[in-house]
């Protein structure tokens, strides 16, 4: 039986923690009330999802667990947050503050209101480590801007932008802040409350929690205009019956981080440092992407010159990696996250995304390295002299 690929593709998604399927089980099962229904199924289920909400709340570092409503993951909580954010402060005509290296999900919303709602939108730059200046952010800002989206962490290369003086920039002047925390959220690195943010969208399968259930952080006192309306659940801001299972899930994941049930960020960043050291001394220029500091302690965004990481990634069966963000795969253009921080459409090609979590053990990452250092030297074998 042939091994199984080490698994080095977190950021597109990570494996469903067993404790989670565990707490998962009898609301796919024996209770399978609904939240809204007032018999002891559907207060089961209430009392349930109501414990979820607080796990969620408490790892997002939320005041209450009201200022968070279920969604069916970040690309629709960026949706409800940018669009409904947007309308909701004017219906018509506003200015958009976003940055060039945006999720896709964001930039489709920001896309929507210029064309659809007569929205201007600003894409502001970044330094070559992937970084926001705020100085930017503020030079963008006009009379007619209502909302600022900056990312957290980069899905691609990792960077942490500095929120909390985007907030100093924002807040003062009632311009609101909203966040796509997709990746940061599973590192214990978001705490709204600490950095200001008036919104922010996360995502349970990016932490070892189920598919098809995020969540979006809306601070208290907030109006957005619902995008999904009907039953008026969630606050009347997300209508549907609620997804219970996948909400249980969502906060057991929550649960485990919080509690420290699971490994912490730096035994991942140990990994990941040890990968990263063993690639860049056997693989003669290969450069780092992202900031080397300032960044997810799990990802690993490399460039490996002469190479086609499409090439090189079909050399390595035994390994499950990435060439960018998994939304951007069969995609021939290059990565517009890579082209946004200064890298050639080649170098763009030449980038292949490693993405670790506290399941990769240090057996997987010295294997792993070997695959890698071998595919490298045999695709690009060093000129002869
Ligand atoms: C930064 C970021 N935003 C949004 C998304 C979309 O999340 P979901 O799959 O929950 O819709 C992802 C996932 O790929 C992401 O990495």
């Amino acid at each position: 039986m042939t091994a199984a690929p080490i698994y080095l593709d977190h950021q597109a998604t990570t494996p469903l923690d067993e404790r989670v399927l565990q707490a998962m089980m009898p609301f796919l099962t024996r209770e399978y009330g609904n939240p809204s229904s007032s018999h002891a199924y559907g207060r089961t289920a209430a009392r349930a999802v109501r414990t979820a909400r607080r796990h969620v709340a408490d790892l997002i570092g939320a005041d209450s667990e009201g200022e968070l409503v279920f969604t069916s993951g970040a690309t629709e909580a960026n949706h409800l947050a940018i669009i409904g954010a947007a309308l909701a402060v004017r219906p018509h005509g506003g200015h958009i503050v976003t940055t060039t290296i945006e999720h896709k999900a964001v930039l489709a919303a920001c896309q929507r209101l210029l064309d659809h709602h007569g929205y201007t939108i600003t894409h502001v730059g970044v330094d070559r480590y992937g970084h926001v200046h705020p100085a930017d952010i503020a030079a963008a800002l006009t009379h007619h801007t209502v909302l600022v989206s900056v990312m957290h962490a980069s899905n691609e290369i990792g960077t942490i932008q500095q929120l909390a003086a985007i907030t100093e920039i924002t807040a003062p002047r009632g311009i609101l802040l909203h966040t796509d925390a997709a990746q940061s959220a599973g590192h214990s690195l978001l705490n709204v409350s600490e950095l200001g943010v008036d919104l922010a969208s996360v995502s349970a399968h990016k932490l070892h929690g189920p598919k098809g259930i995020g969540g979006l952080y809306v601070r208290n006192g907030l109006h957005l205009t619902a995008q999904q309306t009907g039953g008026g659940q969630e606050h009347g801001l997300r209508a549907g019956t609620p997804n219970v299972p996948a909400i249980i899930g969502f906060g057991e994941a929550a649960h485990l981080i919080t509690t420290r049930s699971i490994p912490p960020p730096p035994h991942t960043r140990a990994l990941r440092d040890r990968l990263q050291h063993l690639l860049l001394t056997a693989i003669p220029g290969t450069t780092l992407n992202g900031h080397p500091h300032q960044r997810l302690p799990g990802n690993l965004s490399l460039t490996l010159p002469g190479t086609e990481a499409t090439d090189l990634l079909n050399h390595l069966p035994g390994i499950a990696a990435s060439t960018g963000s998994a939304c951007n795969t069969g995609n021939p253009e290059p990565s517009h996250v890579l082209t946004a921080i200064g890298l050639t459409r080649q170098q763009a090609r030449a980038t292949l995304r490693l993405s670790l979590s506290h399941t990769n053990t240090q057996q997987d990452i010295d294997q792993a390295a070997r695959l890698l250092i071998n595919a490298a030297h045999t695709l690009t074998p060093p000129p002869t002299t």
